[in-house]
């Protein structure tokens, strides 16, 4: 029998979703701005979407034949887990955002990796938070707040979100709604300007400052922070926060957008200049590791994992996800111990085998790799 997915799922029969690979079918999209959108997902066999909010996903993609791995927060909540959705910009030159926009339709299946991330809301509990958003960074914010509202949390919030214009706020009227019915809930948004179209904008304008935060929240200091935002977005409250002596350990961030390593970033073609670098550093601290099935070997950095070491010989192991949910760069150790700390991407039978993710391995003494 296939599953009807308009029909109302039958929560006796449903399983709960756990880390690892996952084939979902797109539900619903909801256009949210002129350039955003949410696609909602829900599994064949009914899943409770539980995860802890602000995780995310990566979604698995065929994009000109190629697989192609993306990560996305959700912006749902698992206060309402019969489906789970990513919210979607698109970004000029973003071409898994913009294929997704352009694509990806009602009923259309996909897989999925995940649920993963450190930067959650449960596992920071406090009395007092304040989260910081610029522009489609607030969709791990928005699940937090959704949940919050949605479990009755008894939580001073304070929600600061920071868009270009008003037509930009993602979410704008169901924040309004959730901010108007708790007295502990404060929103604060912040437009950089106007839009075209005139829209007045009477609200705070220009770019987050200290003045706007102590206004906002003049007890900034004692709050969890969760950030979430473009890059430059988040390096200025970094900056605000230090320079006011907050205990970062109070800081919680997510930079939004594609997989935290490009797949590209740590490749060097040239052996002399991997050996030129090495020279320059304490050779009693670096391990070496050597691919066996090509002959080649190299010393790399503490820290350092196999799968840098092979791009430093111009060895180019296949990696999709840089973080070890999707197993691509799985490699087998003769000989050596690693560090690895995967998401899920490999079972407990490769591990016994000698199995490894370069892509999240250190080498922990020398190494023999079967490459
Ligand atoms: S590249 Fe996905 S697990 Fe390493």
């Amino acid at each position: 029998m296939t599953m009807n997915y308009l029909n109302p799922v039958n929560p006796v029969t449903t399983q709960t979703w756990t880390n690892g690979r996952h084939q979902v079918r797109c539900v619903k999209v909801i256009q949210e701005t002129w350039d955003t959108r949410t696609f909602c997902f829900m599994a064949e066999q009914p899943v409770m979407f539980f995860f802890k909010p602000g995780q995310f996903v990566t979604l698995e993609l065929e994009i000109d034949g190629e697989q192609v791995m993306r990560s996305y927060t959700i912006s749902s909540s698992p206060s309402v887990p019969y489906s789970f959705s990513i919210t979607v910009k698109r970004m000029p030159g973003g071409v898994v955002s913009n294929w997704l926009h352009d694509n990806l339709k009602v009923n259309d299946e996909l897989a999925v990796h995940g649920p993963v991330g450190k930067f959650n809301i449960i596992d920071y509990p406090a009395d007092k938070v304040l989260m910081l958003s610029g522009g489609v960074g607030i969709t791990p914010l928005m699940s937090m707040v959704r949940w919050l509202f949605d479990t009755n949390a008894t939580v001073d919030l304070q929600f600061v979100h920071s868009s270009r214009t008003p037509q930009d706020i993602i979410f704008h009227r169901e924040l309004e709604h959730i901010f108007s019915r708790i007295p502990e809930f404060k929103m604060h948004i912040v437009c950089e300007r106007s839009d075209e179209l005139g829209e007045a904008w009477s609200g705070f304008r220009g770019y987050l400052s200290q003045a706007m935060l102590e206004l906002m929240a003049p007890d900034f200091m004692d709050r969890e922070i969760f950030c979430c935002g473009p890059t430059p977005y988040m390096n200025a409250v970094k900056r605000l926060l230090q320079e006011n002596g907050f205990d970062m350990s109070h800081y919680h961030e997510e930079a939004f957008g594609a997989t935290p390593q490009d797949v590209q970033e740590d490749v060097i073609e040239n052996v002399e200049q991997a050996e030129a670098e090495a020279e320059e550093l304490d050779v009693s601290d670096m391990l070496s590791v050597e691919f066996s099935t090509t002959g080649k070997s190299v010393r790399i950095q503490p820290g350092e994992t196999v799968h840098t070491a092979a791009a430093k010989l111009g060895l180019h192991i296949p990696k999709a996800c840089g973080m070890g949910i999707c197993g691509t760069c799985r490699v087998a150790v003769t000989e050596g111990e690693v560090e690895m700390e995967h998401n899920g991407g490999i079972t407990d039978e490769d591990v016994a085998e000698g199995y490894i993710l370069s892509c999240c391995s250190t080498p922990k003494t020398n190494l023999v790799v079967d490459y």
